[in-house]
Formats: C-alpha cells, sequence, structure tokens
C-alpha cells in the first residue's frame, strides 16, 4: 500500500495558507489523496513521500518531450542570462513566431502570452473587433480556460436523451449572469446544429471557438466532413473559425490538429507543448485579422515573452520540427493502445480509444462518443474505480475519464512495458472490487 503520509502532512499546513492547499482547483484530490510532487524526470515523478510514478497526466499537456529535458532546460538558461522581461521586445520573438508560421501555416501572424486563457482570451477580442460581434459558439463539453466568457458548461450528467437540450450552467460561482447571452453551444458533429443556430443568430454571433479533439473530454473528435461543413459554414455567415490548439498544438501532429484536418483556422490559439512545460502561450492567425492588434485591440503584458519561456520554446519546437519526436511519440501511444487493448480482451471488457495517440481518451464502450451528450453512456463507473488503483500501483491518470491520457517522448518502451504490467493487476484488483460495490448496491450476495 503506497504511504502519502508526507503529502497529508503537508496538505493540512498547505491549507492553512493556499485555498484548498493547492494553486489550481484540479490539483485537489481531497484531503488523504492530494499530492505533493518532490520532482520530475523523462516520463515519471517522484512524490515528497518517495513514491515513484509513471505519469499520463503531464501536467495536462505541456510536457510533450519530457520533464527536465536536458536539451530544453540548457537552452532556457541561456534564456536566463538575457534577463527576464523588459517591458520592451527580443529578437528571439520574431525567431520563435517564424518557426511557429513555417510549423502552422495559418498562423500568418503570432502575439505571445503566458497561458492557455490569456490566448484563447485575446483570440475571441481580436474576434470580436474584427466582426463587430460579441456572441461566440463553443463546443458542448469544451473546454477553453478560466475565463468568465467561456465558464460555462453543459450538465449532461441529470440530462434526460429527448426531452430538449441539455442545461447550461456556469462553471462555478462568480462568473457573471450577464455574459450567458454572449455564449452559445452546440452539440460535436452536428453541423446542422452550427447551420440552424447560426442562421437565426450571425447577427451577434462573431466567433466559433473549437477544439476538434477535445483535449478536457476523452479526446472526443470531430468528423472531417464536419470540420469541412464547419469551415464552410463560418465562412458563410461572416463567422471567424478560432480553432483551439491549446493541448492539441505541438502535439498531435507538427502543424497541431490544423494539420490532421487539413483545415486552416481564422484564429488559432497555443500553449501547453510549444515550451515543454515552460509557460507561454500564443494568439495567431490570419494576417488581415491579426493586424487589429495595434490598430484597435490592445494586447500586452507585464510577462508577455518572458525570455526564459522563449529560449525553452525556441529548443522545444526546434526539436519537434526536426526531429522525429511527434512520431516517436504516437508509435509509444499506439503500442500502449495495443498493450492495453489486449489486457481488456481477454477479459471481455468492451473498450475503446478517441483521440490521437499522444492525447487519448480511454473508454469503456464498444465505440467512442461522438459528442458530449453520447459520453453519458460510457462505463465511466469502471475508470473511475481503476483510477485510484493506478495510483496505487505507480501510475498517474487523471481521476476523472474526461482527462486523456498524454505520451511523451520519455514514455519509452520500458515505461510501457511497466505501464501495461501495472494496468494489468490494477484491472484484475479493480474488477472484483466493483462487482462487490456492485452486488451491495443492488441488495444481492457477497462473494468473498
Ligand atoms: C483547449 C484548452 N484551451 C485553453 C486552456 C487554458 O489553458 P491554461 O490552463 O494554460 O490557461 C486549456 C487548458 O487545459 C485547454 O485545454
Amino acid at each position: 500500500m503506497r504511504s502519502l503520509s508526507r503529502s497529508n502532512a503537508h496538505f493540512k499546513k498547505a491549507k492553512a495558507k493556499l485555498p484548498l492547499g493547492v494553486s489550481s482547483n484540479f490539483r485537489y484530490w481531497g484531503d488523504d489523496k492530494t499530492i505533493y510532487v518532490e520532482r520530475g524526470k523523462g516520463g515519471r515523478v517522484w512524490d515528497i513521500d518517495g513514491n515513484e510514478y509513471i505519469d499520463y497526466r503531464l501536467a495536462y499537456g505541456p510536457v510533450i518531450l519530457g520533464y527536465g529535458d536536458d536539451r530544453v532546460d540548457e537552452a532556457a538558461r541561456k534564456g536566463m542570462n538575457v534577463g527576464g522581461v523588459f517591458a520592451l521586445s527580443t529578437e528571439l520573438e520574431f525567431d520563435v513566431a517564424s518557426r511557429i508560421s513555417k510549423m502552422v501555416p495559418a498562423a500568418e501572424l503570432v502575439r505571445f502570452s503566458n497561458s492557455g486563457t490569456e490566448a484563447v482570451m485575446a483570440a475571441l477580442r481580436v474576434a470580436r473587433a474584427f466582426t463587430g460581434k460579441d456572441g461566440h459558439v463553443v463546443m458542448e463539453g469544451g473546454y477553453h480556460g478560466i475565463f468568465s466568457e467561456v465558464m460555462w458548461y453543459t450538465e449532461v450528467e441529470d440530462w434526460v436523451p429527448g426531452q430538449g437540450a441539455p442545461e447550461v450552467m456556469p462553471f462555478g460561482e462568480g462568473v457573471p449572469a450577464v455574459l450567458k447571452r454572449l455564449f452559445h453551444t452546440v452539440s460535436m458533429n452536428d453541423a446542422n446544429a452550427l447551420e440552424d443556430l447560426l442562421k437565426e443568430k450571425h447577427n451577434e454571433i462573431g466567433a466559433f471557438l473549437i477544439e476538434p479533439i477535445m483535449g478536457n473530454c476523452c479526446g472526443i473528435k470531430a468528423d472531417t466532413q464536419y470540420m469541412q461543413d464547419v469551415r464552410e459554414i463560418c465562412d458563410r455567415y461572416d463567422v471567424l473559425l478560432i480553432i483551439d490548439e491549446v493541448k492539441t498544438g505541438f502535439r498531435v501532429a507538427k502543424g497541431g490538429v490544423q494539420e490532421l484536418y487539413g483545415i486552416k483556422a481564422d484564429l488559432c490559439t497555443f500553449a501547453k507543448a510549444i515550451g515543454n512545460g515552460y509557460p507561454l502561450s500564443v494568439v495567431a492567425g490570419r494576417e488581415d485579422i491579426m493586424r487589429h492588434i495595434g490598430d484597435g485591440v490592445v494586447h500586452g503584458g507585464t510577462f508577455t515573452a518572458h525570455s526564459v519561456s522563449l529560449a525553452a520554446a525556441a529548443k522545444t519546437l526546434e526539436i519537434l520540427d526536426e526531429t522525429t519526436a511527434l512520431a516517436d511519440i504516437e508509435s509509444y501511444g499506439l503500442k500502449l493502445q495495443a498493450g492495453l487493448s489486449a489486457i481488456l480482451e481477454r477479459r471481455s471488457i468492451a473498450h475503446c480509444f478517441s483521440g490521437h495517440p499522444a492525447l487519448m481518451g480511454l473508454f469503456f464502450a464498444d465505440k467512442p462518443p461522438s459528442n458530449y451528450r453520447e459520453w453519458i453512456h460510457s462505463d465511466y463507473a469502471f475508470y473511475d474505480a481503476l483510477a485510484p488503483e493506478l495510483h496505487e500501483l505507480g501510475i498517474l491518470v487523471e481521476p476523472d475519464s474526461r482527462e486523456p491520457w498524454f505520451l511523451c517522448e520519455s514514455h519509452n518502451v520500458e515505461c510501457l512495458d511497466e505501464t501495461l504490467d501495472k494496468f494489468e493487476r490494477a484491472v484484475d484488483i479493480t474488477l472484483p472490487k466493483l462487482e462487490q460495490s456492485q452486488a451491495v448496491a443492488a441488495g444481492g450476495p457477497i462473494h468473498q
């Protein structure tokens, strides 16, 4: 049994100074389950109790090469020698912007920020300025950061299919109700729903914000035809297509999800993998739209284009662009999927994968959902029971089945073999436990 005694003791201390004892709500896993990290290296992290984990959360995506990558860290140290931030610009901004434009053709012009949230905020602001329309459409189940315009979610867990659309609720307290007016949703892979909405409201909607592989929703994917329809419908109704590549960018392909689908966004956003964990984000897009920045639209920030993050991004992007890193990561993901499938098939457990091998959703259903409404039909109770057993054995996955597994360049064969061995053990621990708790819930006999 894994001990979390030092993490538990630290939690008691930390919660006196930090809400929930952490710096992001999502890092709180319960008073006795919250983990404090000592360090990470490659595809592994160690907690302050000395427990070692193979990590498939990878900080929710930024770690694309591995924790503490020597090549990137050396570049970051050179960036440190530059001096940080100056309220002035450095030449490095142009170098990194040029690399991004080379890798992502839609990124004709580039502006840097620090977080994915900031980049998406900027994209929506630019879209409002360009179109003169304040409203935006977001995919049901989508997540685009912590700012009020997008902090609305579709409540599917209590929703009864056939009784109208699921309700849209504020994502927590403090989100101004007045903003709900700007927020519209559609269901993934339903082009008619988008068409109907825009036919009625195109005068007030300026942007469609979409993550074609939903990185916060099990990697649910848009069909290729759907993306082509979306592109055409947006053009027809003068609505800008913003592709949020905060998770998919520099992960699923050199040119991101846009390369996979052969689609060009009007505006796109990047963060996470761009600097292998050093904070940097990007809003980029069509020149005629991006030129509104500085010509009406205000964009900036004290910490934008920090020399350490830029130096780290220059090296990370060089590696991703010029080596086989992304192809290797994809092959690790495919190998992992094949191994997980063999284990689950031997036990006749229905399952499938969604998303991309570098960002994959694991479903306990015969086929992946094609939208968030269908997600309720997968057996997420099994995932919920399995995840803590994986943690016990040293495999770190998100407790919530909606968060995909992330792969990085350091998830080599040794990591994968160890993962499969532990996954098999975790499944065999979970199955009887679940059977027992289901029997109790049904009032039936308990087999000891
Ligand atoms: C698609 C997407 N957009 C935006 C964000 C917000 O990024 P950040 O957490 O860096 O603010 C996230 C974060 O997970 C994301 O997945």
